[in-house]
């Protein structure tokens, strides 16, 4: 058995070319995208949010998942970085792009009353900060996912504290059942209960 995934979204390769280009190494693995693209799939019409576009590497995996009436926002606090998202992607009307702090789109989305189905979390707030109050922008039934749990070469050296906090506030947090992965970056796959 093999998991290289087998249906890569057609522009994957395009925008971590320009990655390369842009010397943005950050973007999620196919094992992973193709996970997430899996989830997705399970929520017809849903609302999505990714916290961290990157370069849309995952945003891509995710449409590929999402059916038609499906929604992703996916926030980036560098404007370098997702305009590259928004050059390959912007012309799929299911994503709204948002440049801002995702710490200060945690604040706005909650004031706005927003109800999410699926939350993926690629940067800190929703994840080692703020976590309590991710959640609470969750349906029941919603999915979690974080991945990068394992020890990458991007870290920077005081990070590996921060992952162990998460790991070891996991099993108190009421709301969330979870699941940790030992498996492609490290992920974890959590539903809001
Ligand atoms: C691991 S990369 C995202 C990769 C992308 N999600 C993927 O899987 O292809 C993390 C991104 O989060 C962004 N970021 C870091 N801190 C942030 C914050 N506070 N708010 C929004 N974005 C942030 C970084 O600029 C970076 O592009």
């Amino acid at each position: 058995m093999r998991d290289v995934p087998y249906d890569r979204p057609r522009q994957l390769d395009a925008i971590l070319a320009d990655a390369e280009r842009a010397g943005f190494t950050m973007s999620c693995e196919d094992r992973t995208g193709s996970l997430l693209a899996t989830l997705a799939a399970s929520k017809p019409g849903g609302r999505f949010v990714e916290l961290g576009t990157g370069v849309g590497a995952e945003a891509v995996w995710l449409t590929a998942g999402m059916d038609s009436a499906a929604r992703l926002t996916t926030v980036e606090l560098d404007p370098r970085v997702q305009g590259i998202a928004r050059q390959h992607l912007g012309g799929d009307p299911r994503i709204d792009f948002v440049t801002c702090d995702a710490d200060t789109w945690l604040t706005e989305a909650a004031q706005a009353g927003g109800r999410y189905d699926f939350a993926y979390v690629d940067c800190r707030p929703g994840k080692y900060l703020r976590l309590d109050d991710l959640l609470q922008l969750l349906a029941p039934g919603a999915l979690y996912v974080v991945d990068d749990m394992l020890p990458q070469a991007t870290w920077p050296d005081d990070h590996q504290p921060r992952v162990d906090g998460f790991f070891e506030r996991l099993p108190s947090v009421a709301n969330l059942r979870a699941t940790r992965l030992v498996w492609a970056s490290g992920l974890v796959l959590g539903a809001r209960v």
